[in-house]
């Protein structure tokens, strides 16, 4: 870390970027948190609108509007920049217009001699978090995209609902993209360490794997439906990126699905895709591998080969 007050720059203070504020106000993430935006003037008035919150949140963090040169001595630069879904829009339909944003924002992040770690969530992330990766030079631990986080939280969440059991007693993962090709892996979901495919068998036919499976597919489409209702997602990201951060500031090994780059495990290399992670100061300190099925391994498979696609297409 580069000093002892714990110091994140948000690029990006769209309704991701100030939902992620908000929530690291609230919950105390950091000691400086310095808002930069294109748009100079409206991260002026989010900085003043947080501020006057301050004597509300049992918090003393210093909140101001800056610019790239305060990723100097940053320990994290958190991305939300970009443009975001319409309804009826796909994440990877952004991708050419984010990358371009993306070419103005990361040689001044780099150029300021930032030494932190990346958190990427703009869409397509996992593609958004290569580009980054590439751009910026770094070495790929200190790079990385909020992946399935979110989508491991709805799981587990519907999962709870389900099951009635307590979200954070309920051990599943989605993997791969963020996104259309997601999946859970159900055989390496349990709940406490019972795997949920036996839960099921021995339930009786009160719990019904059939039903636990349509819960990924309400997964996989859950942003949609918000976009539908309220034209964008931004609490549950906020808060996902909030518990990313934490896990980096406070060097606590986490496992959190973030998109990571591979470099080997589940026999890909090169690909950023969400996968559990071991996360720390470092970043990615590593990536763990689970014992995937035949049937599993070739949707995670499915899912990188169209992240690599995607990648392969563009213009950096
Ligand atoms: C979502 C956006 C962040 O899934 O992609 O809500």
């Amino acid at each position: 870390m580069c000093s002892n007050k714990r110091k994140i720059v948000l690029v990006g203070t769209g309704m991701v970027g100030m939902s992620f504020a908000y929530s690291a106000l609230n919950r105390g993430l950091c000691d400086i948190l310095v808002l930069v935006d294109l748009d100079k003037k409206r991260a002026l008035g989010e900085a003043m609108d947080l501020n006057h919150g301050l004597a509300f949140a049992g918090s003393s963090m210093k909140i101001y509007a800056g610019d790239y040169s305060d990723c100097a001595d940053a320990d994290m630069v958190v991305i939300s920049a970009g443009v975001s879904q319409k309804p009826g829009e796909s994440r990877l339909e952004l991708l050419q217009r984010n990358t371009e944003v993306f070419g103005s924002i990361i040689g001044p992040v780099v150029r300021s001699g930032f030494g932190g770690v990346f958190l990427v969530a703009t869409n397509p992330v996992d593609i958004m978090t290569r580009v980054t990766y590439e751009l910026s030079g770094f070495n790929p631990n200190r790079v990385f995209g909020t992946g399935t986080t979110l989508d491991t939280a709805r799981l587990r969440y519907l999962l709870g609902e389900y099951f009635c059991v307590d979200p954070r007693n309920m051990h599943a993962y989605v993997m791969g993209e963020h996104g259309d090709s997601e999946f859970v892996p159900w055989s390496q979901a349990m709940i406490a360490t019972k795997p949920v495919t036996d839960v099921c068998g021995d339930s009786g036919g009160r719990y019904r794997m059939e039903e636990v499976e349509r819960l990924s597919t309400q997964v996989r489409d859950a942003a949609q439906r918000i976009i539908e209702a309220k034209r964008a997602t931004y609490y549950g990201i906020g808060m996902a990126m909030v518990r990313i951060a934490r896990a980096v500031l406070s060097d606590e090994n986490s496992v959190l699905t973030v998109s990571a780059r591979l470099w080997g495990e589940y026999g890909r290399k090169g690909v950023y895709a969400g996968a559990p992670c071991i996360v720390n100061r470092n970043g990615v300190d590593r990536v763990l591998e689970l014992g995937l099925s035949e049937q599993e391994q070739e949707k995670f498979d499915a899912s990188c080969d169209i992240l690599e696609e995607n990648y392969g297409g563009l213009e950096l």
